[in-house]
């Protein structure tokens, strides 16, 4: 067997083969790293802090501090978890308006009450 003229090409062959399968790879990652940084920038946003959400929503008619005002108080409260959600969901004929908070944050909102004294 002399030199075979073929080989050189089949070498650059496969390097590109090479190249193009780790370019992929890397690719990949990218996109993988494009994704997370969507879900970051997105949870941001959905990003629920109900204290905030309160002084900005709810404490104009139940008070600074949720402490009752012209509404009912809410710290302390006597209602149930489940009692509180259909409300902040529904409102009341008593003039609590439904629909303030995002369905999915009601939870949160919740459990924020509770917490209060
Ligand atoms: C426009 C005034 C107003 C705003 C704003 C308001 N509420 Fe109310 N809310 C009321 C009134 C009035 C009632 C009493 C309703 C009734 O008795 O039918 C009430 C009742 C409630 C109750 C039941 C309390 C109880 O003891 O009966 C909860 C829980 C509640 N509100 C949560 C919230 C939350 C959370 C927010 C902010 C996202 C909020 N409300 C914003 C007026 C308001």
């Amino acid at each position: 067997m002399g030199k075979n003229p073929v080989v050189p090409f089949l070498l650059i062959m496969a390097m590109g083969v090479g190249l193009i399968f780790f370019m992929s790879l890397y690719g990949v990652d990218q996109k993988k790293e494009i994704a997370s940084e969507g879900e970051d920038a997105s949870q941001d946003v959905a990003d629920f802090d109900p204290a905030s959400f309160a002084d900005a929503k709810c404490v104009s008619c139940h008070g600074g501090n949720l402490e009752g005002g012209g509404a009912p108080a809410l710290a302390g409260t006597d209602l149930s978890a489940d009692e509180m959600k259909e409300i902040i969901a529904d409102g009341t004929d008593g003039g609590m308006p439904g629909g303030l908070v995002p369905a999915g944050d009601i939870d949160a909102m919740v459990d924020y009450i509770l917490s209060l004294e």
